[in-house]
């Protein structure tokens, strides 16, 4: 349930170029894709397990290293915003597993007393989930965390609890991370930057805007 910081530098290049105002959709697209893959790189580096083989080079046999676990990955594609971001992921792990889920903030609703949103979820399809995959659950924007914790709720009903779980994100708010540790004290989550606060609209400040809003239009 604790939150870990992605520090690679090119991550948070990528970042800085995301939240500038003067991005432009096709950079701003492009740049959560490659934050992605270096998210994905980071995953493996920081959390999966290597393991000794033998192989043949065409001139000896020597031992090599592979990563155990690449063929049991789940990714949650949370729409819409997660899209690019997941095709990076997907660069880093390509045999994975792919879930969709359309959830979105009734944003008329507004931001409840308790700092929460109520969310709509129109559409669900997942693969199977076991225990012996590793799930990461993306979403760029990690505000409130009430998108988060109802995608947390689907993803988990029905399924064994799977070896490990990530939420990865770009950007977060404080109050959206203790949300969703609370909420799901099983998940390890990830992010690249944890910004100042929410503003009265429920937005990251200072963020990076609207995300799903700055990829596609
Ligand atoms: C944004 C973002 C997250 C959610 C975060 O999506 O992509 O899904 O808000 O906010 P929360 O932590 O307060 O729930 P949005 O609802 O704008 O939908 P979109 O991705 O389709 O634009």
């Amino acid at each position: 349930g604790d939150a870990h910081l992605i520090t690679h530098a090119l991550a948070k290049d990528t970042l800085s170029r995301l939240r500038d105002v003067e991005t432009e959709q096709v950079a701003f697209r492009k740049g959560l894709v490659k934050l992605g893959r270096i998210c994905g790189y980071e995953i493996i580096d920081g959390a999966m397990e290597t393991e000794f083989v033998s192989i043949e080079t065409p001139l000896a046999e020597t031992t090599g290293e592979r990563v155990k676990g690449l063929n049991n990955v789940v990714i949650i594609n949370v729409l819409r915003a997660a899209t690019p971001f997941v095709e990076g992921l997907l660069k880093a792990f390509p045999r994975a597993k792919q879930g969709v889920i359309s959830a979105g903030r009734n944003e008329e609703a507004g931001m409840g007393d308790d700092g929460t949103f109520p969310i709509e979820i129109d559409y669900t399809k997942l693969p199977d989930i076991t225990a012996e995959d590793t799930v990461i659950v993306a979403d760029p924007m990690l505000a409130t965390g009430s998108t988060m914790c109802a995608v947390l709720d689907h993803v988990l009903a029905d399924n064994p609890e799977p070896e490990d779980l990530f939420v990865l994100s770009a950007v977060s708010a404080p109050e959206g991370l203790t949300r969703v540790a609370e909420e799901a004290p099983q998940a390890d989550l990830l992010t690249v930057a944890i910004d100042d606060e929410l503003n009265d609209e429920g937005f990251i400040v200072p963020g990076l805007g609207d995300a799903g809003d700055r990829a596609f239009r």
